[in-house]
Formats: C-alpha cells, sequence, structure tokens
C-alpha cells in the first residue's frame, strides 16, 4: 500500500491519554486535562435547548449566527478594545481549535517559518508542523517568563511570517503585559509578521492582572488574528465553539477555508452561547475569585510538598518543578517518571513537562496541573498529594 500523506508522521497519541487512561484503574483524579467539568450556565443550556426544540437547525453563514456575531463585535470592541466595526471581521468557529487551523491555512504556506514561545500550548506547534511550517522556539523561563525579544530579533530571516502567542498562557499562566505587546508590535511592524494570539483564558486573571488584547495595541489590529471561545470561560469543552476576531480579508478567506472543510459552527449551540451575552457581569467576578481560592490551594500544597511553584497570573494551570522531592522521594528521575509516580501513590493525574517543549530535556523537571475542578474535588487531590508526599 502506498503511505500515508507525510503530515502524518510526526502524530502520535499524547501522554495526556495515557495518565488518563491510568487514572481510569484507580479511581485517580485529573489535574491533567484542561476540561473545566464544572457546569455549563443554565442560560447557555436553555438558549441550546430552545433552539432545538424550535428547529433553528439549519446550517448557519459560514461566520456564524448575526446575533452572536452582533455580540461578539461588542464584547470585542468592549473587553479586549479592539477596533473592529463590522460583524465581517467575526468569524465563529469549531472551537478556538477550529479558528486557529484556518487561520493557519489562511496566512501560511508550507515552509513559512513562525515563532512560538516555549513553554507552548503543544496544538499549535503540532498543527503547524502537520501544516509543513518551521517552527523556531524562543524560551520562556519561570517564575516570570520574561520575553528576550532580542532573541526574537535574532530569529527572524525572510521566511518568518508568523508569531503565536498565547495570553493568559498554557501551561505557563504568564500574562503579557502592555509592554510586552507593545514591543512585540514594533517587531511585528518591522519585519512585516502576523501575529496568531491565543486569548482563550482572557478572563482567568489573578493578583490585579488586566487581560490586554494584542489587537488592541495601535499597529497590530491589521496584522493580528484573535483566538478565543467558549469551552474554559462557560465550562462547555465539549459544545466546540470558539471565534476569531481580524481585518475583513483575512476572515473573509478563513470563512471561505472554514465552510469547506466543516460549513458552519452546529447552529443551535451558537444560539445557547449567544445568550452568554445576556449574563450578568458577575458570573465572571465569582468564576475568576472561585478560581483564585483553588490556584491558591494548588500552589500552596505544591509548596508545601516542596514544588517550586510559579504561581500563575493567569489561565488555571500551574507549571511546577519537582527537582527538589529527588532527595526524599523515589520515582522522580524525569517529569514521565514523576507523573507517573504521582498516579501511582496519590491517585493524581498530571502532564508531563515534555508536552510543552521541543526538546524533552527542557520539560524534564515540570509538571502541568490543572486546577479547574470543583473545590471538594481539588481539595480530595491535594488531600492525596499531601499523604502521599508528607512535607518533612
Ligand atoms: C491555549 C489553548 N487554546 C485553545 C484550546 C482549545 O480551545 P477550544 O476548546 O475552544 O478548541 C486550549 C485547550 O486546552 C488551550 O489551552
Amino acid at each position: 500500500m502506498k503511505a500515508l500523506a507525510e503530515r502524518t508522521e510526526g502524530l502520535k497519541q499524547s501522554s495526556i491519554r495515557a495518565i488518563t487512561q491510568l487514572l481510569e484503574g484507580v479511581d485517580g483524579i485529573n489535574l491533567g486535562q484542561g476540561i473545566c467539568d464544572m457546569p455549563t450556565p443554565d442560560a447557555i443550556k436553555s438558549g441550546a435547548h430552545r433552539a432545538i426544540d424550535e428547529d433553528r437547525s439549519i446550517y448557519s453563514h459560514y461566520g456564524g449566527i448575526m446575533p452572536l456575531q452582533e455580540a461578539l463585535k461588542k464584547k470585542a470592541n468592549e473587553y479586549n478594545q479592539i477596533p473592529i466595526t463590522s460583524i465581517d471581521e467575526i468569524m465563529v468557529t469549531v472551537g478556538a481549535t477550529g479558528a486557529f487551523v484556518a487561520t493557519m491555512f489562511t496566512l501560511l504556506n508550507p515552509g513559512d517559518e513562525v515563532i512560538v514561545f516555549e513553554p507552548y500550548y503543544s496544538y499549535h506547534c503540532d498543527l503547524l508542523k502537520a501544516m509543513g511550517t518551521k517552527l523556531k522556539f524562543v524560551r520562556t523561563a519561570a517564575p516570570d517568563w520574561a520575553i528576550d525579544f532580542d532573541a526574537v530579533d535574532r530569529l527572524v530571516t525572510d521566511r518568518t511570517k508568523a508569531i503565536i502567542i498565547t495570553t493568559p498562557g498554557n501551561p505557563s499562566g504568564k500574562v503579557w503585559s502592555r509592554q510586552d505587546l507593545e514591543t512585540l508590535v514594533a517587531l511585528m511592524q518591522k519585519h512585516d509578521l502576523y501575529a496568531i494570539t491565543d486569548e482563550i483564558y482572557e478572563y482567568m486573571l489573578y493578583d490585579g492582572n488586566k487581560h490586554v488584547s494584542l489587537a488592541s495595541i495601535p499597529g497590530a489590529f491589521e496584522r493580528t488574528i484573535t483566538l478565543s471561545g467558549f469551552s474554559k470561560t462557560y465550562n462547555m469543552t465539549g459544545w466546540r465553539i470558539g471565534y476569531a476576531v481580524g481585518p475583513e480579508p483575512i476572515i473573509a478567506k478563513m470563512g471561505l477555508l472554514a465552510d469547506l472543510i466543516y460549513i458552519c459552527a452546529p447552529t443551535p449551540l451558537q444560539y445557547g452561547v449567544a445568550e452568554a451575552f445576556g449574563m450578568s457581569d458577575d458570573y465572571f467576578k465569582e468564576m475568576g475569585e472561585a478560581y483564585d481560592r483553588k490556584r491558591t490551594l494548588m500552589c500552596e500544597t505544591l509548596e508545601e510538598i516542596g514544588f517550586i511553584v510559579p504561581w500563575p497570573e493567569g489561565s488555571y494551570y500551574v507549571l511546577a518543578d519537582f527537582s527538589p522531592l529527588r532527595e526524599r522521594f523515589e520515582g522522580f528521575e524525569d517529569d514521565l517518571s514523576a507523573s507517573h509516580t504521582l498516579v501511582e501513590k496519590a491517585r493524581v493525574g498530571t502532564v508531563t513537562g515534555r508536552s510543552f517543549f521541543e526538546d524533552d530535556i527542557n520539560g524534564a523537571s515540570v509538571l502541568r496541573f490543572c486546577f479547574a475542578k470543583e473545590y471538594p474535588i481539588l481539595e480530595e487531590a491535594c488531600r492525596r498529594l499531601k499523604e502521599a508526599f508528607p512535607a518533612t
């Protein structure tokens, strides 16, 4: 038989799934995958029920149903300060992932170079590799994940076309400051680069950090595609509704591509998520407070055990360094063994550090913990961790 397409060669199942399977056998708690298993708000659920009952079930325009596009335009203007003036600069997609795919296909050719910051969200890189682009990495390090913009500048060649950022970051929790973003925009202008900015954790912020959208910085909008979605903010990862915001000529091509790939995001579910915009702003306040409490519990527990913990500024992950545990416990030689040890001894799942770096070695002493869990479940996970790895 003839070989499959070359782009499939590097694809393999992530270690997240292997850990999930191990956990299933031991009544484990999964702090690995970022699936936030809290309930979806009732307003959204009943909006979708109504749409289904009323048979609003046909394909929508590939850019999304108009009321949702209108609501997203208002949100992009008011929350993100992105200067769009028309719903043609908005596109509803199948998850932020669908938006990323459409953006990538629209902006990039195989062989183009793309700059990515480590630690990264692996879907971005795996998709870019499947697309045949060449990735160039800029490392950032705990505790502040500062960006070395000179390193970025030095990496740019004639073939460099785009730069990917994620703010707040997964897995670092870094929130890009206005100054970071202004420096980035200067580089984008200097080298004529596009940016794809994934802002799906834009409402999960701690310690007074504010979310600043790259596209709100003067000079950025015309070369920036902003991605976000409903999965995380409204606990609905399985609904698969996201969106992209950007200049109309780019969004128009993205829409044509998305139309070919999947026609539109599921119509009744679009009606459901449109209801999110009628909810009180207290929702964000309460969500923020709840995550802050969970962040404290998670980070304090890990610190008590002996991890080095860079408290995240945003998102709901912590990438913690277990190297101090090696002196006191067996099974922490590297991230793979540490992740298995946590399943075996504490029945808690995590993600191996290597999942966020190009070279495995750079993630060899870290694990990612996701604290998007119901509080009592997170408490139980923390209790198990403390019991299995008592502080000295
Ligand atoms: C940075 C980032 N972007 C996108 C996604 C997926 O978003 P969606 O469910 O909207 O496709 C995730 C999920 O973990 C993520 O961490």
